[in-house]
């Protein structure tokens, strides 16, 4: 018998509905709540992807006078941030599910409250024990808060149901603090229940990277050393620190954005066709990628870091970094990374990754772009291949979502001049449905137990041991400035340059 597809449950193309199950965000009133995960959740119940038993659960310091106010800034949050257009009856039934509960994370009482809240939700919302934890808190409070679900049984739900714990990053600050860290969260979740976030996963973009690469015949035969030259991963932000300067100061560049997207960003880039798509699959491969990743001997001139000056940007005057508000004059922080490192396999032997990462840089990108080899051979006059470049196929992953092919074409006329032409294809031109913001899909995997997007303990302990290396490397020294509006430091171009190559300007 033929199975209908359309009616498989396993169909991928069916809408994906969790069950029944409450969201506990702790730190629901923080920015990232405020600005990422509430209107996310806005957006799912929208969309119809929240169970008809589904229940928000906020959890922060400030007492907010009970549900009322808090459901006001909810409210606020979804309208001014949400993706899809604000429908007042959708709102209505989401914010009949939003319970408030005020205390801080050394509150026995507090958390006591929120454990019989949770058993409670059974016989008030036909949840039967299903529960997320989000942290969304700032990270010297994991170990807090992962005690109190512990002394309280939440890890684990009584008389059934899951349990699953979302970790915000940065998921330690080094490699030791990470080990620490995974330790105390698998002390108190079983490794399946643990969900860490790197938002950039749940791009679409990042997500058709691995679509462009296994789902078609055309790239995955050169997609190796020997027709591929090099690989530039970039995350350009041209803002600054913003309101930051507390967090970033003692961060960086290197820390902030290097050890987890742009990593993560190069595993997905160079790992392997997994056996299937599920999370364990996927994962494994990537862990293969970052464990086999190498720097060069000489980090001095293939590890720069540098920190924005004055400059201009957008005819917009900017200051320097050291003098932004809450920025100590004398800060060595880099605002700016840039390495090279190499893939220790027999497909990537000899091929360097290029990333860089950097605020203040002229406009705010992030792609991957491979670089292909020359061709070996040009039948043509030299002077006809003048302005031919190497192939690229680059893959943007913000904003402009969507791939473009680099390659040579004939110039019209009469000389068989070959010049670089694009090749595009927009996401917003192929598909009439608009992505999905990265925290729907992330939130809506976890409440499903889709692992797939989230990295596991052992891709952000290989991902720290580079970092750690490289911040051994800079500890002491001086980031090299580069203007405000330029695209970094003028030692960064040079370590292209010293191979022979050119950073793309996006
Ligand atoms: N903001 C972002 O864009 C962003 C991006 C990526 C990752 N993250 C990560 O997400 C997490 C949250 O960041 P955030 O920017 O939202 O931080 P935030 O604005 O400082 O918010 C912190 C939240 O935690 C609550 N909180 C802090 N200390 C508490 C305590 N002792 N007891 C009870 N509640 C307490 C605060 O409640 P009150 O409001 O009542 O004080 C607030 O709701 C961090 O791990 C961060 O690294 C943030």
């Amino acid at each position: 018998m033929i199975s209908n597809p359309l009616r498989d449950p396993r169909d991928r193309r069916l809408p994906r509905v969790p069950e029944a199950c409450a969201l506990v965000v702790f730190g629901v009133t923080g920015d990232l709540s405020r600005k990422k995960l509430i209107p996310a959740i806005y957006d799912l119940a929208n969309r119809g992807l929240l169970p008809p038993g589904f229940c928000l659960l906020g959890y922060a310091r400030r007492d907010w006078g009970g549900d009322g106010d808090f459901e006001q800034l909810a409210r606020s949050c979804a309208q001014a941030h949400a993706r899809t257009p604000f429908r007042e009856d959708v709102w209505r039934r989401l914010a009949e599910t939003i319970i408030f509960l005020p205390g801080s994370f050394d509150d026995d009482e507090g958390f006591d409250t929120l454990a019989q809240t949770l058993l409670d939700l059974e016989s008030t919302h036909g949840i039967p024990g299903n529960a997320a934890f989000y942290l969304s808190i700032p990270p010297a409070a994991f170990p807090a808060v992962l005690k109190q679900i512990e002394r309280t049984g939440m890890a684990s739900g009584k008389g059934g149901g899951w349990r699953r714990v979302v970790v915000e990053k940065p998921f330690g600050h080094d490699l030791q603090s990470a080990v620490e860290l995974n330790a105390l969260v698998d002390s108190v979740f079983s490794a399946d229940a643990v969900y860490r976030i790197d938002h950039y996963l749940g791009k679409e973009t990042v997500q058709n990277l691995m679509a462009l690469r296994f789902a078609n015949t055309l790239f995955e035969p050169i997609w190796n050393s020997r027709y591929v030259d090099s690989v530039q991963i970039t995350m350009a932000e041209d803002v600054g620190i913003g309101t930051r300067a507390g967090f970033y100061d003692k961060t960086g560049a290197a820390r902030d954005v290097l050890q987890n997207h742009l990593l993560q960003l190069l595993a997905m880039a160079a790992m392997e066709e997994p056996v299937s798509f599920d999370a364990e699959s996927i994962r494994v491969e990537k862990v293969k990628i970052l464990g086999a990743l190498s720097l060069p001997p000489d980090s001095k001139r293939y590890a720069i870091r540098g920190q924005y000056e004055q400059g201009w940007l957008a005819g917009e005057r900017v200051r320097g970094y050291r003098d932004e508000e809450g920025i100590p004059k004398s800060s060595k922080t880099e605002t700016y990374a840039a390495v090279r490192l190499g893939v220790e396999t027999r497909r990537w032997a000899g091929v360097p990754f290029y990333l860089r990462t950097g605020k203040r840089l002229p406009r705010r990108t992030t792609e991957v772009a491979v670089i292909f080899k020359k061709a070996p051979h040009l039948p043509f006059a030299e002077t006809d291949t003048a302005e031919l470049g190497h192939n690229q196929l680059v893959v943007r992953v913000q904003p402009d979502e969507g791939v473009t092919m680099r390659f040579g074409s004939k110039v019209p006329g009469t000389a068989m001049e070959v010049r670089d032409v694009s090749m595009d294809f927009l996401y917003g031109e192929s598909f009439t449905e608009s992505s999905p913001e990265a925290y729907e899909r992330l939130i809506l995997d976890v409440l499903i137990g889709d692992a797939t997007l989230f990295p596991r303990n052992k891709e952000i302990e290989y991902s720290w041991r580079i970092i750690d290396r490289l911040e051994e490397f800079w500890s002491g020294r001086k980031p090299y400035p580069y203007r405000a509006g330029d695209w970094g430091p003028a030692e960064a171009e040079q370590m292209l340059a010293r191979d022979g190559r050119l950073w793309r300007r996006p």
